[in-house]
């Protein structure tokens, strides 16, 4: 071997071992070493350029990727320790010295949407403080159900945001109140002087407001066959009157002045939360049952939503996350996008009609209402999640990013950790564990899915 070879091969062990080193996570996937090391030759340009190598050594190491695998494979002894990152939550509690003081599970509604991480809160806050992630402000980039935010919000100032209007009216009460509303000018006959009684009055007020015919009763109840030529069963029409009527008199109190908007929300979000448990539906709003569930027979009722006090300043954003990614600033990005294909704006149309109350356009046997292209997230396709991943992880300003993504989600583990690289994070560790069990449609055998969780630092 003359010297040129020898220095070109020194220079891909060096690579190799440098690879080992700082990108551990590589090793994780099952894939031989062979397929690993064959990868490594594919990697970009960039990351070549780091270790010092050119692009045409780069190119000439496929000549040499058999010698190099057998040396490496001597060598692995020698390499750092490669595995999936366990999650101990006990171990994890003892090492450190920070604590994460988050709102007790019982206080954060089980909401019925799709990617709710309700289930592996504690996981999240395990690797927060397993990575010693430091910080003041917490943007919860995909809010959803508000799970993470409420979770955190003792911890952190959160700033939360998601497309979906019903999830803002979610934010603005789970989240970014952190006193009980007043309701000192709702106009109530007997109207305590005690807050927290007065809470209960109004919601008493809407509970026993009189039955009113409208667009839900319409459209989303028995009654739409006479209105649509279809029959929808989503609500009784019992709770169907109950929702128009507390939702007509929400906006009415609110125009009048009697409620201020933190008021507002507080009461639609209480509604909301109510909605779910009275609907007729066996997960989404895609879909109602031909038959009718045990709970949809019970009568809607407004409960009052615990307010988590918090010394934190918090604020909600209804956007696209491309529109306000140069308005925040943070220490923690947490990211939890829709991993499958199913859009949020059609599976929970309905409410999304209640939360704006619109009387939108609507179509099908569903009743879904019309939504714009813009309304559709980038995230819930195949052709167009992986530039838009990229996209937001190259724009957020935060010093810790931490991805939640599902094995059986549209980008592989592997490509999520590329992304990654290719956005400049450092320090990418991927934590892993089995999340929940469910039976294919096709074979009856169960399959594993596992929630990953990324962690980088920028
Ligand atoms: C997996 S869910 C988030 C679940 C949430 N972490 C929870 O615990 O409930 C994904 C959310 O992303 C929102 N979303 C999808 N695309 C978005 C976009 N481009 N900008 C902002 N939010 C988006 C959806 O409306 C949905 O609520």
């Amino acid at each position: 071997m003359n010297w040129k070879i020898l220095t070109s091969l020194t220079e891909r062990l060096r690579y190799m071992l440098w690879y080992n080193i700082e990108r551990p996570h590589h090793s994780l996937n099952k894939k031989s070493l062979m397929e690993y090391f064959c990868g490594i030759t594919n990697s970009s340009k960039s990351e070549l350029f780091q270790t010092g190598m050119t692009y045409t050594h780069h190119r000439k190491m496929n000549k040499f990727k058999v010698n190099l695998y057998r040396f490496l494979k001597r060598r692995r002894n020698m390499l750092p320790e490669a595995g999936i990152l366990s999650i101990n939550n006990n171990a994890c509690k003892k090492n450190c010295d920070h604590a994460i003081n988050a709102t007790p599970l019982s206080k954060i509604p089980k909401f019925r949407l799709i990617g709710n991480k309700h289930s592996v809160l504690n996981y999240i806050s395990e690797v927060i403080i397993k990575e010693k992630i430091d910080g003041k402000i917490f943007f919860d980039v995909f809010s959803g159900s508000c799970s993470v935010g409420r979770y955190f919000k003792q911890n952190y100032s959160i700033i939360s945001n998601d497309i979906l209007y019903f999830s803002y009216v979610l934010q603005r009460a789970l989240i970014v109140l952190n006193s009980f509303p007043k309701f000192e000018n709702v106009k109530i006959a007997n109207l305590s002087a005690n807050p927290g009684k007065r809470i209960n009055q109004v919601l008493e007020f809407l509970n026993k407001s009189e039955e009113k015919c409208g667009f839900i009763y319409n459209h989303y109840t028995p009654a739409s066959k006479n209105v649509d030529g279809i029959e929808r069963k989503y609500f009784s029409e019992e709770n169907g009157r109950k929702i128009d009527s507390i939702r007509t008199t929400i906006e009415a109190l609110f125009n009048e002045k009697q409620i201020n908007e933190d008021e507002y929300f507080y009461l639609i979000a209480s509604l909301l939360l109510a909605v779910q448990k009275i609907s007729n539906i066996s997960g989404t709003y895609g879909a109602f049952n031909k038959t009718w569930d045990p709970r949809s027979k019970k009568p809607l009722t407004l409960k009052p939503i615990d307010i988590i006090p918090s010394n934190f300043m918090h604020k909600a954003f209804n956007s696209d996350v491309f529109n306000i990614l140069d308005k925040v600033s943070c220490d923690i990005a947490y990211i939890d996008p829709p991993y499958n294909e199913r859009q949020y704006i059609a599976n929970y149309h309905i409410l999304e009609t209640i939360a704006r109350y619109d009387n939108p356009k609507i179509s099908g046997k569903t009743g879904i209402r019309n939504y714009s292209q813009q309304e559709k997230s980038v995230f819930c396709s195949k052709k167009t999640v992986s530039d838009a991943m990229l996209k937001l992880l190259n724009n957020l300003k935060a010093k810790y990013v931490i991805l939640s993504y599902s094995s059986d989600g549209l980008i592989s583990k592997d490509e999520i950790i590329s992304l990654f690289e290719k956005a400049g994070l450092y320090g990418i560790k991927l934590y892993e564990f089995q999340y929940r069990r469910f039976k294919s449609n096709k074979n009856t055998h169960k399959n594993l899915v596992k929630e990953y969780i990324f962690i980088g630092r920028k």
